[in-house]
């Protein structure tokens, strides 16, 4: 995608933006998902700099796929342990479809991503980008020991 560039909906993403998708573009080629066929890819902004992917794996045992919003999670936690801090997060998918972050995604998600974090994912009418807070607006937190 080109940098500023208008999407179907009318949306103008920043250069950042477009190329954090551009990322999850990518990372949907590595996709693992011989029973949907749904191929997503998630790249994560963190605010150390780094940005990290990752795709869905799905199982045969449908219940253990993950989707590949947690992946690039996991892969991030692993790879810098666990103070990072998510500052900008793009899905998106190889089919054409809308894929905003499923409600478990959403959950996983905050426990690491600042509130106010753009999110850019396809929505049924173009491009959408809306802050972490409005697509969670009530995530369960549990006080830290
Ligand atoms: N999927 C994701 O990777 N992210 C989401 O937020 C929603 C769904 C994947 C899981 C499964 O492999 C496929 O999409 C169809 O549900």
């Amino acid at each position: 995608m080109q940098m500023g560039a208008a999407m179907d909906s009318g949306t103008v993403l920043d250069a950042r933006l477009a190329a954090l998708l551009d990322e999850a573009g990518k990372a949907a080629e590595n996709s693992y998902s011989p029973y949907s066929k749904f191929r997503v890819g998630a790249a994560l902004k963190l605010t150390n700099g780094e940005t990290v992917t990752g795709t869905n794996v799905e199982n045969t045992s449908f219940g253990l796929t993950i989707c590949a919003e947690r992946s690039a999670l996991v892969s991030a936690v692993s790879r810098f342990g666990p103070a990072i801090r998510i500052e900008a997060v793009a899905v998106t998918n190889l089919n054409g479809s809308a894929s905003p972050p499923c409600g478990a995604c959403r959950q996983v998600l905050a426990e690491f991503i600042l509130p106010e974090a753009p999110v850019v994912f396809p929505a049924p009418d173009g491009v959408k980008v809306m802050p972490f807070s409005e697509l969670l607006p009530f995530g369960f937190f549990l006080k830290k020991k």
